[in-house]
């Protein structure tokens, strides 16, 4: 039998979006132990004041890293990524990965036009508009922000069947425009399925997913082990709602139950 790694890595989210991004990098790295902290005291960080997000996730995932010995943290929230990397890395002496819109690989796909389907900030972080001025290479680039699509992915993950009614509605304004669309927030590959239904089969949909868990991979210089068998850790800052529901989802993607995290009290001082 293989050596199992001993590698931790802690998967960082507002809320259940930063799961789809888990899921690319635990299909790579079966071997791992994962920790995730959703920080849904602070939901939705798309609506949420710059200066606030940016000591938040710093001194939220530092007091994890610090705690539990964390290898490589993935700020799995492009909302989060396109401000806080930098203070970020700067605090830590371990490896961050970000999540930020793939324009640069949806640009070269496109022919007709690039949708970036993201949240109200990420629309209009400078960050975003520098990736588009530097390698959107002329193509139109469609933005469209929206909390709602946040909310009903979350909403699925707790077993709630979308409304493709409403989703086709919040699209409506990419319809014709784009052949491209990018997941410009974690929580969307959760509705792939419904969001590739309602754009039509003709419109490539991308994400950031697979291409962080190839980084991560190259990162922690693992290659293919053997699963752990361990059940995860996962944190909130606060009571989740529809806690049972979302339990046995969590459960189904190999997590013990919720735990509140248990440093709130470093975001005091
Ligand atoms: N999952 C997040 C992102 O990738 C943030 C959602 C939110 O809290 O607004 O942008």
């Amino acid at each position: 039998m293989r050596a199992l790694s001993n590698k931790k890595v802690l998967v960082f989210d507002s809320g259940v979006g930063g799961l789809s991004v888990f899921q690319e990098i635990y299909r790579l790295l079966p071997c791992v132990d994962y920790l995730y902290l959703l920080d849904n005291e602070a939901y939705p960080y798309g609506e949420l004041d710059q200066a606030v997000l940016i000591t938040r996730v710093n001194k939220l995932v530092a007091a994890l890293v610090e705690e539990y010995q964390v290898d490589l943290v993935v700020i799995a929230c492009n909302t989060a990524s396109t401000i806080v990397l930098p203070s970020l890395r700067e605090k830590l002496s371990i490896p961050v990965v970000g999540v930020v819109p793939a324009i640069k690989p949806a640009s070269l796909l496109a022919s007709k036009g690039v949708g970036l389907i993201a949240t109200p900030a990420t629309v209009t972080r400078q960050y975003t508009h520098e990736l588009i001025r530097d390698f959107a290479k002329g193509k139109p680039v469609e933005l469209l922000g929206s909390t709602r699509l946040v909310d009903m992915a979350e909403e699925k993950l707790r077993g709630k069947a979308l409304n493709l009614n409403e989703l086709a509605t919040i699209l409506s304004p990419l319809k014709d425009k784009i052949d491209v669309a990018v997941l410009g927030c974690t929580h969307f590959p959760l509705m792939k399925t419904e969001i590739q239904s309602v754009l039509g089969e003709d419109v490539m949909l991308i994400d950031s997913g697979s291409a962080i868990a190839r980084r991560v991979q190259s990162l922690l210089g693992l290659g293919v082990e053997e699963k752990s068998g361990q059940s995860y850790t996962i944190f909130s800052s606060a009571p989740p709602w529809q806690e049972g529901a979302l339990n046995e989802k969590l459960r189904e993607l190999g997590f013990s139950p919720i735990r509140p995290f248990p440093h709130l009290d470093v975001l005091d001082h």
